[in-house]
């Protein structure tokens, strides 16, 4: 009898990229993906918990498959990625969910096919959850069942060395590992081959790739240049870039290279230097901005975008408002603002100066406001201009392109004979509807 597996995928682009690599894992076991939940052998959800609200609409999600296995005894749950690797969850999840299966971590994502093997042998409660990063060069080797055949993610280190005091993701995803240069070449031509179009570099923070010195001295900019290189109809994109070391060398790659898509993903945080300090960002308000200027003069056609948090401990109306007036200065074209989440075992949890939620909600609608503002003008202003987008799908009355900067630009299949999925073109900006470019071909 055929199975079928259903994935549940939260949280950043290593989630989606490691539930990939999840789903390879259990088509090598015959499992065929299914779009219903009711109807799946085997549910995976892989989680985060960067938020609270994330883990609150896991468990949400979890509690639901109750039902499901009330009436489908053989059915499979298990549970991973970074909220079940912390200390003692899965524990706490067993308890609170005693129909699931298996539980591993973010640290062990490439042994799930034999925890499964395990399971299906011995049929009881297998709970892998390891403190090491047990990361092997083979696990890159792994067979991957892509989400999309134009867009991938490309890992090249794990792990976070920063503990900005907020952030949970160091203490989930262990120290910084920087894959081998010559397996992330290998892969990279592997999917250019196999006709992939935009290829996106994965990292907590890309630009500390190789200071664990197992890279041969291949620093970010060196690897970001060298894959530019590589011959092929692609583009190159990567994230994220901690703005402490952002080099000269890597803005002057980016700039000089057609091939690497002039975007930046560039997480601010605050805007405030007692803020940014008491986050341990390592960078002030005037570097940053001084960094975004000479990104500015050396790309003058780039799309900024970055994360901001409001609400931290201690952030006071004056605090505030130097984040709002930061973000009028720079012009992003898009920004994730998050409210401050305490999260158990971080340095900022342990502040006594705690924001109420109350203040953190005024806060976020009042920036999301004046970012709405910023970045519809921006995105006008780019009406009348020539943008080199890949046409990725179509419906019945448009083709789907992506921009650079990833928002969808729509062509109307009247103005056009017909456009191939899978081609670059260069488009004409013609409006900006509903949050969507329009264009026409050239
Ligand atoms: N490595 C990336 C970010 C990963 S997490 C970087 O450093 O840029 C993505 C974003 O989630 C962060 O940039 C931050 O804005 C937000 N975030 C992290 N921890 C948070 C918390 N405890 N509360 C609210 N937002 C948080
Ligand atoms: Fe978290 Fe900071 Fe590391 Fe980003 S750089 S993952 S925000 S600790
Ligand atoms: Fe979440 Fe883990 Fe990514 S906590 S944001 S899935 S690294």
């Amino acid at each position: 009898m055929q199975k079928y597996y259903y994935i549940y995928t939260y949280g950043c682009q290593m989630n989606v990229h490691e539930s990939e690599k999840i789903a390879g894992m259990l088509e090598d076991r015959g499992y065929i993906r299914t779009d219903e939940v009711e109807k799946a052998d085997i549910i995976v959800f892989n989680t985060c918990c960067i938020r609270e609200s994330a883990e609150q609409k896991i468990m949400g999600n979890i509690g639901a498959v109750k039902p499901i296995k009330k009436v489908k005894k053989d059915l499979i749950v298990a549970v991973c990625g970074c909220m079940s690797q912390q200390a003692d969850m899965a524990s706490i999840l067993r308890k609170k969910f005693p129909f699931i299966d298996i539980v591993f971590g973010a640290n062990n994502v490439e042994f799930f096919g034999e925890y499964l093997d395990e399971f299906l042998k011995q049929k009881k409660f297998c709970n892998k959850v390891i403190q090491d990063k047990n990361y092997m060069e083979s696990a890159t080797k792994m067979h991957f069942v892509r989400d999309n055949s134009l867009y991938a993610y490309v890992n090249i280190m794990y792990g976070c060395n920063n503990f900005c005091t907020y952030c949970i993701v160091p203490y989930v995803r262990g120290r910084e590992i920087s894959r081998a240069p010559k397996t992330i070449y290998r892969e990279v031509k592997n999917l250019i081959d196999m006709g992939y179009k935009v290829i996106t570099l994965l990292g907590q923070n890309v630009n500390s790739y190789g200071r664990d010195g197992s890279t041969g001295g291949v620093t970010f900019p060196k690897l970001l240049d060298n894959i530019a290189n590589l011959q092929g109809d692609f583009e190159l994109r990567f994230m994220t870039s901690h703005p402490k070391d952002l080099s000269d060398e890597l803005i002057e790659v980016m700039a000089k290279n057609p091939k690497i898509s002039k975007t930046l993903h560039l997480p601010v945080q605050a805007g405030s230097n007692k803020i940014l300090k008491a986050m341990n960002r390592s960078y002030d308000r005037e570097s940053y901005l001084n960094l975004i200027r000479k990104i500015k003069e050396a790309m003058p056609d780039i799309t900024l975008s970055t994360d901001i948090i409001v609400g931290f401990p201690g952030e006071t109306e004056e605090d505030y408002l130097l984040t709002e007036q930061l973000v009028k200065e720079v012009q992003y074209h898009n920004a994730f603002i998050f409210m401050y989440s305490r999260r158990r075992g971080t340095i900022a949890d342990k502040l006594e100066n705690q924001v109420p939620i109350s203040i953190k909600r005024e806060r976020i609608h009042r920036l999301l406001a004046i970012e709405h503002e910023i970045s519809t003008k921006l995105f006008e202003k780019m009406i009348g201009s020539t943008q080199r987008v890949l046409i990725d799908g179509e419906n019945n009355l448009f083709y789907l392109a992506k921009a650079q900067c990833g928002k969808v630009v729509k062509i109307a299949k009247s103005t056009v004979t017909k456009l191939n999925i899978g081609k670059f073109i260069d488009c004409e900006i013609t409006d900006y509807k509903n949050g969507n470019l329009i264009g026409r071909t050239k």
